[in-house]
């Protein structure tokens, strides 16, 4: 999604938004620009493509100078990516601005404005709303934005800059998430924490229609009427280095690593003595026993984390629970209300689907627990119950130590739900939680192999498509795996359940296709082996990720990686690892940029 930034002080203000544009990249974007007041009035410089280019832009064409100004990578939504498509858009003469998420009503207000004489350069409904705040400027920019914000609607942030107010920077925000960083004698506004975390750790979270105003001497706010607002002020809990990638090759890599640390960082805490112990976020056996049906909603990798949580749960506790994607659900009409819980998981905790379905869910009578990594997000502030996974900053596009708290948390849930409702008893209850516990050890383990994966991804250099195939857990973690790598390798891959193939799918087969089967459940194992006999008799190239005690015979796989055995409940925990390392593997072998895939964005703000 695109990524804002905005730099008042006292410094050359080009250098400090390109250096912050740098920590939004992992956002997605395919071009970016700057606006900044010099000497002779604001100059812009914009490019399609990378900050590289946009660098390589300045310097050819000379780089502002000035101290005050605002920058932007766009992720096109309206308009193909192209430089007169990029962001800061000038309305007139008075307004320029940057923009991330959407005015929805642009169309009517184009409309309107093209009557009022008006005439547009670009596609984007980010021009429409620079000329709107033009149309209405009075000299008050408060004023100004405040009559704007009234005929627009949709989810966004805005920076702006009135030519008549030079050392002033103006946002405002309206759902899409925008922070303002306050450094010494310097102030920032940025889409998130890692743009300013070099500068300042410190910063306010503006609100839904709220005003930022900032110059040189502080920051204030407002609401619309121009009334004062106190905030309150938030320290980011972490550091730097949680934003570099520390001598890693990738983000993604990195983040791979940084699995163990993340699931003891989310479990440990909640975990008293020997239990599990979620109240702290609002969650006790009296409110567990209450839900009769619980759905999870949620969208790519959080909802595939969701998967795992419907199997865990309904096998332990014995409640159903229905895994929806967010922007099916809040479409459905859904058959939710009293008595039930509705599970949103999310990582940005800014997903537009997911935010929405959640206040369906809240509308419809029903209780909603966040599950949510990002800090003071939309999803965490709205929800009844919160627990936040700490898997700190994920920079990487293709979430991957976010997606392992997220199931740590639904096992932690499950037991105390399954405690609660009486399904186990305490004994049981202690048993699986010290397992959960022992998974950053085995993951480091796993971790310690990585080289076997990376070998196992080499034969998918030359691959158009394959198929991950599974049964039950297993299944849930395929679809994670496929994801993954179409994510970052752009090679075409299904999910199947392993027992459905048959029913039609098995006719793609050709000989040389690559196959992943995961076969860690043990009561499941001669039925997937069946069927990865099937895939193998059809000349399937096939590659397993088994339990360490199951020796296959070279009919059944044709590359291997054993995994250390716990429980079968909790082996995806550790199977996804080397389905996140093969995604890996294979998309660096195949050159692409892996942190960066094309096309996608790591918070998704827009329906
Ligand atoms: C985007 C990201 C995915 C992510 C999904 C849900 O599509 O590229 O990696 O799984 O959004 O994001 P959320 O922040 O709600 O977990």
């Amino acid at each position: 999604m695109c990524g804002i930034v905005g730099y008042v002080g006292k410094n050359c203000c080009a250098d400090i938004l390109v250096d912050a544009l740098s920590k939004l990249e992992y956002r997605g974007y395919d071009s970016a620009g700057i606006a900044v007041f010099t000497e002779n009035g604001i100059q812009i410089t914009k490019s399609k493509g990378r900050l590289a280019d946009l660098s390589a832009k300045m310097n050819a064409e000379g780089k502002p100078q000035g101290t005050v100004g605002i920058g932007h990578t766009r992720w096109a939504t309206h308009g193909e990516p192209s430089d007169t498509n990029s962001h800061p858009h000038r309305g007139g003469a008075n307004v320029t601005i940057v923009h991330n998420g959407i005015i929805e009503n642009y169309k009517q207000l184009k409309e309107f404005l093209i009557a009022q004489g008006r005439s547009f350069v670009s596609e984007t409904d980010t021009e429409v709303m620079a000329q709107l705040l033009d149309f209405y400027y009075d000299g008050n920019p408060v004023q100004t934005i405040a009559r704007a914000m009234q005929e627009v609607s949709g989810s966004f942030a805005l920076g702006i800059l009135f030519t008549d107010f030079p050392g002033t920077i103006y946002a405002v925000r309206r759902e899409s998430p925008l922070i303002v960083g306050v450094g010494e004698a310097e102030s920032f506004i940025a889409s998130d924490v890692p743009a300013i975390l070099k500068y300042t750790a410190q910063y306010y979270l503006l609100e839904h229609d709220e005003i930022a105003v900032l110059t040189e001497q502080g920051v204030s706010f407002c609401d619309m009427q121009a009334n004062t607002i106190r905030k309150e002020l938030l320290t980011a809990d972490w550091d730097m280095d949680a934003a570099e990638k520390q001598g890693y090759e990738h983000f993604m890599l990195k983040e791979i690593h940084e699995q163990p640390e993340s699931i003891k960082r989310t479990v440990m805490p909640r975990v008293e003595n020997g239990l599990p112990d979620l109240h702290e976020c609002g969650i006790t056996p009296e409110t567990l026993r209450q839900f009769r049906n619980i759905y999870i909603v949620a969208c790519g990798t959080a909802m595939h984390a969701g998967m795992v949580g419907k199997y865990v749960i309904e096998k332990l506790a014995r409640v159903p629970v229905i895994v929806d994607i967010a922007s099916e659900f809040r479409y459905r009409e859904p058959l939710i209300g009293e008595g039930d819980l509705i599970i949103i998981i999310s990582q940005s905790g800014e997903t537009a689907d997911s935010l929405a379905a959640m206040r369906l869910a809240k509308k419809l009578g029903a209780k909603t627990l966040a599950v949510v990594n990002a800090k003071g997000s939309s999803v965490a502030r709205e929800a009844d119950m919160l627990i936040y996974t700490h898997a700190g900053p994920e920079i990487a596009v293709a979430s991957t130590k976010a997606y392992m708290v997220q199931i740590s948390v639904m096992y932690l849930f499950a037991f105390e739900l399954a405690l609660a409702k009486g399904q186990i008893d305490e004994a049981e209850c202690r048993r699986l939680t010290a397992l959960l516990m022992e998974t950053p050890q085995y993951i480091t383990d796993i971790l310690a192999h990585k080289e076997t994966v990376e070998a196992m991804a080499k034969p998918l250099l030359d691959a158009e498509s394959l198929l991950y195939i599974g049964r039950g857990l297993d299944y849930a973690l395929s679809m994670e795996g496929s994801l993954k790598l179409k994510e970052i390798s752009y090679i075409h891959s299904e999910a199947y359940a392993a027992g459905e193939l048959k029913h039609g799918t098995i006719s793609l087969i050709y000989k040389g296709m690559p196959v992943i089967a995961v076969d860690t459940q043990k009561k499941l194992h001669e039925k997937t082996v069946s069927n990865i006999k099937e895939v193998k008799a059809r000349g399937a190239v096939t590659f397993l990720v088994c339990g360490e005690s199951y020796q296959p015979d070279s009919d059944i796989a044709d590359y291997c990686f054993r995994l250390p055995e716990i429980d079968d409940l909790l082996m995806p925990m550790l199977a996804v690892v080397p389905l996140q390392l093969i995604a890996y593997y294979a998309a660096v072998q195949r050159g692409n940029d892996v942190d960066k895939p094309r096309n996608l964005a790591k918070s998704v703000t827009v329906e």
